[in-house]
């Protein structure tokens, strides 16, 4: 809105909300109408979407930067060589952007003399310990060949498939590793955006459908985001985007007995109970929704997004957009961009079970794993950590360092930054399953991370209690 509609609206006796400062109005006069046929003399935004019932628009705006839209890979059986390939080519690019500097390939290291210094891009097929000298021992490869490499010196934990730059000195048939280099995330510089406060929520693993879903804890939210409850209200009605990262219903089938747990006990039926929750949250706000392994979708990665088969009432909403898991996008307010890399986390399951020292799975374990993906620039970098999709393309490499990394699937709270990167989870709104009760995950029910656009600053609202307020667990301070 402009400041020449604002002083039409005072001079008609129309008193203006802050929270209607962003939104885009076309015709004014129209709105004073219709404002004076209701005699209503006070605006802000839930009136006008009364007004315009989900016609509203705002200076938001989302620019995908990855999606992957549901291609299938031509070749049959499937080419995982050319998958590999693509992940290994993808990673390289990154590591030679860091230090392109005498890299030599492995089938030309196998060539020199003894004794000679070499440097080269690599894939770390295995890596074991030396049971005498407790060093670890790397099986490389690059698109030329094999070899060995071997660290005997080295804090840094490596793990399989990732990819990285070794430099070190040819011995034995080997490589005695000096470096490693990862292809690591930048640093994202903490800069104030010219915009007034925006505020992201993340919602993730809703769980509609299951016996265990909070719904009074929900119907809370939807409550507050509607401005009807005081706490925190400020910030509900600065809220431009919320993140819903997979898992939005229980599904089918899932886990064993989940028939049990289920109050829905068909798709639809579950995405229809979701739609009537998101319908009643005000039509400014844009939604993004993504997938998880409860979903009506494959479990391999990258998934496509919604199946409108299932999650056709969702399709209704004017303001969701419907994305893959994962994916990547810049947020727009005004002038302000933030990149935003999705992922609902599916492996961070797997490096809790693999790394014992991270097997507690609280807040710092999700912290570390995240930090391993983002120093392997890839969501899923041992195989086996996910199920995955060989496409041509591999959309699990993280070529853009983003601002915000979100994840979900393991039903606790994080918010906390690494490198300038905000690093969220984004709990769940489901109680302990029997499932998690057998192998003892406890998780942290109705916490909404927050970010704010304007300095990338977060904190996280607890929905749980009869009062809305601040949780601090999961909370690490910038
Ligand atoms: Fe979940
Ligand atoms: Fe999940």
């Amino acid at each position: 809105m402009d400041e020449d509609q604002l002083n039409t609206l005072f001079s008609n006796g129309i008193l203006v909300d802050s929270s209607i400062k962003d939104t885009n109005i076309s015709d004014v006069y129209g709105l004073i109408r219709s404002l004076k046929e209701k005699n209503v003399n006070f605006l802000d935004i839930n009136t006008f979407h009364d007004l315009y019932n989900g016609e509203a628009s705002t200076d938001s705006d989302i620019e995908i930067i990855k999606n992957y839209e549901g291609e299938i890979s031509e070749s049959k059986p499937p080419n995982w060589v050319n998958y590999f390939n693509d992940r290994f080519n993808r990673l390289k690019t990154i590591l030679i952007n860091k230090d392109r500097s005498g890299l030599s390939s492995l089938s030309n290291i196998k060539n020199m003399p003894q004794s000679s210094d070499v440097k080269s891009i690599v894939m770390v097929s295995s890596v074991s310990i030396s049971p005498v000298k407790k060093y670890t021992i790397l099986d490389i490869e690059d698109n030329t060949g094999s070899y060995k490499a071997i660290i005997t010196n080295s804090n840094q934990e490596i793990l399989e498939d990732q990819v990285v730059m070794i430099s070190g000195r040819k011995y034995n048939d080997a490589i005695f590793v000096k470096d490693i280099i990862f292809p690591e995330i930048q640093m994202r510089e903490k800069v104030k955006q010219e915009i007034d406060d925006s505020f992201i929520l993340f919602l993730s693993d809703i769980h509609v459908g299951s016996k265990l879903f909070v719904n009074d804890a929900f119907e809370r939210f939807i409550k507050w985001i509607n401005g009807e409850i005081p706490e925190y209200s400020n910030i509900a009605k600065l809220v431009k985007f919320i993140v819903l990262n997979g898992d939005l219903i229980d599904g089918i089938g899932v886990y064993p007995d989940q028939e049990k747990e289920l109050a829905i006990l068909d798709l639809k039926g579950q995405y229809d109970k979701l739609y009537s929750f998101l319908d009643r949250i005000p039509k400014n706000i844009k939604l993004i929704l993504s997938q998880g392994n409860h979903d009506a979708t494959h479990i391999a990665e990258p998934q496509p997004k919604l199946d409108k088969t299932f999650a056709d009432s969702l399709y209704k909403l004017k303001n969701a957009v419907f994305l893959s898991n994962p994916y990547q996008v810049n947020l727009i307010i005004g002038k302000a961009k933030i990149n935003l890399l999705s992922y609902h986390g599916f492996s961070i399951t797997y490096y809790a079970n693999k790394i014992p020292k991270y097997s507690k799975m609280d807040a710092d374990d999700i912290e570390n794993i995240m930090k391993i993906h983002l120093k392997s620039r890839h969501i899923a970098p041992s195989h086996g950590s996910t199920q995955l999709m060989p496409l041509p393309r591999d959309y699990l490499v993280i070529e853009e360092t983003p601002d915000i990394y979100a994840t979900g699937h393991i039903h606790k709270t994080l918010a906390s930054i690494y490198k300038g990167t905000v690093l969220i989870n984004s709990s769940c709104w489901q109680y302990q399953t029997s499932y998690q009760k057998k192998y003892g995950m406890d998780p942290d029910v109705a916490k909404v991370p927050i970010v704010n656009m304007r300095d990338k600053s977060f904190q996280i609202l607890d929905f749980l209690g009869d009062k809305v307020q601040t949780y601090k667990k999961g909370l690490k301070e910038a």
